[in-house]
């Protein structure tokens, strides 16, 4: 009842949105897919096994030579993805997204040297989710960049859209056939911002090149999505996207710079790489062009520091996605205080929900608080701005300590997953939803305290044995019933 009041009452209050009356339908499609995700730094392990190049995370880690470094191995999945298969065959899963490393099959980053043993696993884990009906969903490139590349500007240099085109290929060639669903480059607003994990953060560019970064990566993905579009799509009828960081930005008042600052966020941190792809322009958002431009003069650069693009490359990238891979945790209630355009934090005070006055439930992680109403006002704000575009929504979850009772995972589960139902009621082209994650695991600069997995790995133990959360056994549930119960 709180949760339909509370929506109701924001979208009344904030979109003026009508035609919401009850949500009686409460049963997800049978064709609605469900799955879990991880990512290769994040799970595998085997750092520098069987001929593997170092990416930038290792390289970042390893920099400190004191320091003990928690991707080295990570939860063992290198090791152990025969569990890991196990474990989806428990939650009932029709899909797995997991990321290949770059670094694993061109240790030097090009494709001058193929390492036959990383695609070796590749293959193992492939043919073990495919004899157990799970569809591999498969993303290129998840933050570990070969170190080779960065050490020549990474995503900063345009020639890393050739770098990614020869990755893709060969990673094409060779799965082409087994995978139906792709991803070619997760969370780019995360790649190209340095503000989004905690600084410095080695997956990211510095400064003033992040905007190049944009672009270069914008057209790196187009490349590939044409390059699959040409080459396999119609032998094999797989789909082509790219996953994006979409967490909502509401104004935590409706005041006029308040209002701002959230149009701010929704410019910088997901229209700078929606916008192109699915916009009628193809171009980056007015918004984001005019502040960067204003900006970049006041500070006396020549011109923008927001590249722009050509007529063809505005036609390359048009449209050069089969779905919008939709990485979404969590509301962001904005002011100017709130700062940073593309990775704000909360205004701590005043996260409640807006009926009861009750604070938000605070994850593991600072960052991550439930407010899934947001989840659903993204899903209609992209409907309204790019158009009713098929939506998958590739990250959705929830950090706790260790342990196994894990209610307020189940709780985050259950109440966005309403959320979800809600939009897809109100016109949401949803195929599928993922949960992030599958296990505990390397969560990047917060190392193995913040636990997302609806299975917990336990760290001191060299095997990593994973066990059963409480949440597992309600998403299983939830994945076989189809239905959310209150
Ligand atoms: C975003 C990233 O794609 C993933 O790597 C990360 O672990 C989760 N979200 C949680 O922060």
């Amino acid at each position: 009842g709180t949760f339909i009041t509370c929506v109701l009452s924001l979208l009344v209050a904030v979109s003026g949105s009508s035609g919401y009356t009850d949500h009686r339908q409460r049963r997800f499609k049978d064709n609605f897919l469900f799955g879990t995700a991880s990512s290769a730094y994040q799970v595998e392990g085997a750092w520098n096994e069987d001929g593997k190049g170092p990416s930038i995370w290792d390289h970042h880690f390893h920099s400190n030579p004191e320091s003990v470094v928690p991707g080295d191995v990570a939860s063992d999945s290198y090791h152990n993805y025969k569990r890991d298969v196990e474990m989806l065959r428990e939650l009932g899963v029709n899909f797995y997204r997991f990321s290949v490393s770059w670094p694993r099959i061109l240790p030097s980053g090009l494709p001058n040297i193929k390492n036959e043993a990383g695609l070796q696993y590749y293959d193992n884990l492939i043919d073990e989710l495919l004899k157990h009906n799970i569809q591999p969903m498969v993303t290129l490139y998840h933050f570990d960049l070969p170190q080779s590349l960065q050490d020549l500007g990474g995503w900063a240099n345009p020639h890393s859209i050739e770098w990614f085109e020869d990755y893709a290929k060969i990673v094409f060639q060779r799965y082409a056939k087994k995978i139906k669903y792709w991803i070619t480059v997760n969370q780019p607003n995360s790649v190209c911002v340095n503000e989004y994990f905690e600084t410095p953060a080695p997956e990211s560019v510095k400064g003033i090149v992040d905007y190049l970064c944009a672009k270069n990566i914008l057209i790196a993905h187009a490349k590939v999505y044409r390059l699959y579009e040409k080459v396999y799509k119609k032998k094999y009828g797989g789909s082509v996207g790219i996953s994006i960081s979409a967490n909502w930005g509401d104004p935590v008042t409706n005041s006029t710079e308040n209002t701002e600052a959230a149009e701010n966020y929704r410019a910088f941190g997901f229209g700078i790489f929606m916008n192109p792809i699915w916009s009628k322009t193809g171009d980056f958002p007015k918004r984001l062009k005019d502040r960067v431009a204003k900006r970049s003069q006041e500070q006396g650069y020549s011109k923008s520091r927001l590249p722009s693009f050509s007529q063809d490359e505005i036609k390359l990238i048009k449209g050069s996605a089969d779905f919008l891979g939709l990485n979404h945790y969590t509301t962001f209630l904005l002011s100017p205080s709130t700062k940073n355009h593309r990775s704000p934090s909360f205004a701590d005070d005043v996260s409640v929900d807006m009926t009861t006055g009750e604070k938000w439930a605070q994850s593991r992680s600072l960052w991550l608080k439930s407010a899934p109403y947001g989840l659903y006002k993204v899903c209609l704000y992209i409907n309204k701005h790019y158009d009713y575009p098929p939506i998958i929504i590739t990250e959705n979850g929830w950090s706790s300590d260790p342990g196994l009772e894990d209610s307020s995972r189940s709780d985050y589960i259950q109440q966005y997953l309403k959320a979800l139902l809600l939009a897809i009621e109100d016109g949401t082209d949803v195929l599928g939803y993922t949960y992030w994650s599958l296990m505990d695991n390397v969560e990047w600069m917060g190392g193995t305290d913040e636990r997302f997995g609806l299975y917990e790995v336990d760290f001191d133990s060299p095997a990593r044995p994973r066990t059963a959360r409480q949440s597992a056994l309600v998403y299983k549930r939830i994945i076989k019933k189809r239905i959310v119960e209150e």
